[in-house]
């Protein structure tokens, strides 16, 4: 077939084709395949997600609704967000704000970012930092204006009213969206509320849309770092939230943004009906109901984080401060060249970790596991092979 006849015939955006097809990091197939392992002794600590497992509540629930999956669910999962709602309301007053939910935070970002943002527009980021945001930007045709992190990957804050107006002005282009990660993936760096109120009240003078990611919050002290404690002053701050990481529901695709009332109603007409599968939206319902495996997830985290950054300085490895459910290592002074040479060695014990590439190439992301997965991770780095 004549391939030039054939994209000649789409009417695909021009600025698409230099972007590219996400892509996810190592998976279970591609281990059991070249390395023979079997699925069940493989170890996976490379997306930050929960290695306790789903909640039995949830995948009882899930399995429960695939039964009646014939019937479409809620177009706007109402039943979800009244009991999200209703949480959050035990915390701060949830009189003027409301819940949007949708399939993975990834899609809260890309609503947010079709909402506010036409091609040619600006988004600024602090990277390194979750990816996604100049992903979904840059297949929309949005610049990205990074402002970057210091040395301890604290986001550059300083002068940023200085930097949004001479931006502006030279780019010719309108800064839309801020994305501040919080707890920050890749390095688990966590912003102080003083500085995203900061950053709120710059954004609103200026009418820029602050979206904090609190993907990681339940890992640290809520009181301290939610931004939801201070939403309420701010009515163009969006927080994202996921049931991905703390809640164990990584498969199911469940996130949720919590914005002022007045802005749900436009972010509504935007969503897709029926956006979340029926079975995962009871999964989430029943996973955030069962505090005790909740529990269980934050008690392993917390307890396993400092024993296991120990044990990885012991080998060698530099780690740097995390308030997340994973640990940003540099091979610095450790056995291996680079996070390659480490990914390398891991994936041939059957651990499948993750490069930091774009930090540097001696940078490596780890999940942390449960004490026994983080055991046989500590003795495989140990046996010199
Ligand atoms: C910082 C951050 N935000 C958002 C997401 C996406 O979450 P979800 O799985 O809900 O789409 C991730 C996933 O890894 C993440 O690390």
């Amino acid at each position: 077939m004549d391939k030039t006849l054939q994209i000649k015939n789409y009417p695909v955006n021009s600025w698409l084709s230099s972007a590219d097809v996400y892509k996810a990091g190592i998976t279970f197939e591609y281990v059991m395949e070249k390395y023979g392992f079997k699925r069940e002794d493989i170890l996976r600590l490379a997306g930050n997600e929960s290695t306790i497992g789903t909640s039995p509540k949830a995948v009882a629930a899930a399995s429960e609704a695939c039964k009646s999956s014939n019937f479409y669910d809620e177009p706007q999962s109402e039943e979800l967000i009244s009991l999200l709602e209703a949480k959050f309301a035990e915390e701060i007053d949830m009189s003027q704000l409301a819940i949007t939910v949708g399939n993975g935070m990834d899609r809260v970002i890309e609503q947010c970012l079709n909402l506010f943002t036409q091609r040619g527009d600006s988004i600024i980021n602090f990277s390194p930092s979750f990816v996604f945001y100049d992903f979904a930007a840059s297949r929309l045709g949005l610049k990205i204006f990074d402002l970057g992190r210091d040395e301890n990957f604290y986001p550059n804050l300083n002068d940023i009213e200085t930097k949004i107006n001479d931006y502006q002005a030279e780019s010719n282009s309108e800064i839309k969206i801020i994305f501040l990660c919080t707890p920050n993936n890749p390095t688990g760096t966590i912003t102080d509320i003083e500085e995203i109120e900061n950053l709120a009240k710059i954004c609103e003078q200026k009418n820029i849309i602050l979206f904090v990611d609190h993907a990681y919050i339940e890992f640290t002290d809520r009181n301290k770092y939610d931004a939801r404690n201070i939403i309420n002053k701010y009515p163009n701050m969006i927080i994202g939230y996921t049931f991905s990481k703390a809640y164990g529901l990584a498969g199911y695709r469940v996130g949720y943004g919590l914005m002022h009332k007045e802005l749900q109603n436009t972010y509504l007409k935007y969503n897709t009906p029926f956006l979340c599968a029926k079975p995962s939206l009871k999964a989430a319902k029943a996973a955030l109901e069962d505090t005790e495996h909740f529990n269980l997830i934050i008690e392993n985290n917390n307890s396993e984080k400092p024993k296991l950054s120990k044990a990885l300085e012991e080998l060698g490895f530099k780690v740097s401060p995390s308030e997340a459910n994973f640990l940003l290592v540099d091979t610095a002074n450790s056995r291996y060249h680079n996070s390659e040479e480490l990914l390398e060695d891991m994936l041939s014990k059957g651990i499948i970790l993750r490069k930091a590439h774009s930090i540097s190439d001696t940078a490596m992301r780890i999940t942390i596991g449960t004490v026994a997965e983080n055991q046989r991770l500590i003795e495989a780095l140990a046996i010199q092979t």
